[in-house]
């Protein structure tokens, strides 16, 4: 694949994408649009099991499975046994999460202001309940969160720093290796939510010195809704006791103990969608192929050419904060509600997202804002599609 991905290369890969025939679609950060070949994965497999059996057709499941967990390390720079095959982002941050060790009165997680609400849940759920508090590290200038704040906070009570690297609300990208050198210096758990990460940026996992990174499979990866990683760090995972356990994360020993399985796989269970899996076999296999340096290089290229554009557009703001940005692009229209805003562009066969205060409570609630709008871009994004984009907010914000 030609560096960066020239216009024949994304014409190739928008062929082979349905729905990129049938939609103007800038809500790659909710879910991408999945290939053709993805679909077919997963189409094979449910006809694989509708014709030997669901249960007979599991000798490729396992393989496609493995396949996957292969994939995803490869795409982590990490070892196939500290990949866990999860259906969600959520559910893969929240089982590590519930499974580290009771929380005691006093406790402090350290998070950046841009936490996932999801996650931030589970940490009140659990934690917080326990007498634990949660409290946000100062941002810098930019929006980005200040790794000196997060070193002047630092005490033996702080039993998990937990960063969203891309948040939900906007294009800014967090320091996450730089937290991460802190919490190595200083021996704290590091968690990072990498759900709009995964697919759209260069995952390191030993550069970004994290113990617990989660991703989801049907934003920029293309995978198919229903999946997601989960990579725990080999060293880390015996401080990992999973709330609960099946016949597969905890098969039964000789003499008829269950015994925890040493991999990540101890977060699996013996049920879940083969053909998902599948499709996300494929999906990781695409992202691979056509590289993510070239895929970071696009998406960048079109975020700023639209984030500049629409910035030019009377009565629209521009939210995006920090220095190096995603392919996510906040913004609201002056009069306007972001969910009106998203109806309307809906009605015109363009979709974007619109968020309220609930996604990243703390960052909103920081910033004054209530809602943003956000129009987030794929390498598969073209220059029409932007144009079309724009005229509509054009005449939105007349
Ligand atoms: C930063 C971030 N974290 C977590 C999630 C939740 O992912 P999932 O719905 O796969 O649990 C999202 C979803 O948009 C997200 O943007």
């Amino acid at each position: 694949m030609p560096y960066p991905l020239s216009p024949s290369a994304v014409d190739a890969l928008r062929d082979g994408t349905p729905g990129a025939r049938s939609t103007t679609h800038f809500n790659h950060a909710g879910s991408s649009l999945p290939s053709a070949a993805t679909l077919a994965a997963i189409h094979a497999h449910l006809l694989r099991e509708a014709s030997l059996g669901p249960m007979e057709a599991g000798a490729t499941s396992v393989e496609q499975t493995e396949r996957a967990r292969t994939l995803a390390a490869k795409l982590f720079n990490a070892q196939s046994d500290e990949i866990a095959l999860t259906t969600g982002n959520s559910p893969g941050w929240g089982a590590a999460f519930a499974a580290l060790e009771p929380w005691r009165a006093g406790q402090r997680i350290l998070v950046a202001r841009h936490e996932w609400g999801g996650n931030l849940a589970t940490m009140r759920h659990i934690a917080q309940r326990a007498g634990a508090t949660i409290e946000a590290i100062p941002s810098d200038a930019t929006g980005r969160v200040d790794p000196d704040a997060l070193e002047a906070m630092l005490d033996e009570r702080v039993r998990l720093i937990a960063l969203t690297w891309l948040p939900a609300n906007g294009g800014l990208i967090n320091p996450a290796a730089a937290i991460g050198q802190i919490a190595r210096r200083h021996r704290i758990p590091y968690f990072i939510d990498a759900a709009q990460a995964v697919g759209q940026l260069p995952v390191d996992v030993a550069e970004l010195g994290c113990d617990v990174l989660a991703g989801a499979g049907r934003k920029a990866l293309r995978g198919p809704r229903g999946t997601g990683l989960l990579y725990v760090r080999r060293d880390f995972l015996p401080q990992l006791m999973p709330a609960f356990v099946d016949t597969y994360s905890a098969p039964l020993d000789a003499k008829g103990e269950p015994v925890l399985r040493d991999d990540a796989a101890r977060f699996e269970s013996s049920e879940a969608s083969m053909a998902l899996r599948c499709g996300l076999a494929n999906a990781l296999h695409e992202a691979l192929e056509i590289d993510i340096d070239n895929i970071r290089a696009r998406i960048d290229q079109i975020a700023c050419n639209l984030r500049a554009q629409l910035a030019e557009l009377p009565g629209v703001s521009v939210l995006d904060q920090g220095t190096e940005r995603s392919g996510l692009v906040s913004f609201n229209v002056a009069g306007l509600d972001a969910l009106s805003v998203r109806r309307t562009l809906a009605a015109q066969g363009i979709t974007i997202g619109s968020n309220g205060v609930p996604y990243t409570p703390f960052d909103m609630t920081s910033r004054g804002l209530t809602q943003i709008a956000r129009a987030s871009v794929s390498y598969l994004t073209t220059d029409a599609e932007i144009d079309k984009l724009l005229a509509a907010i054009r005449t939105l914000a007349y």
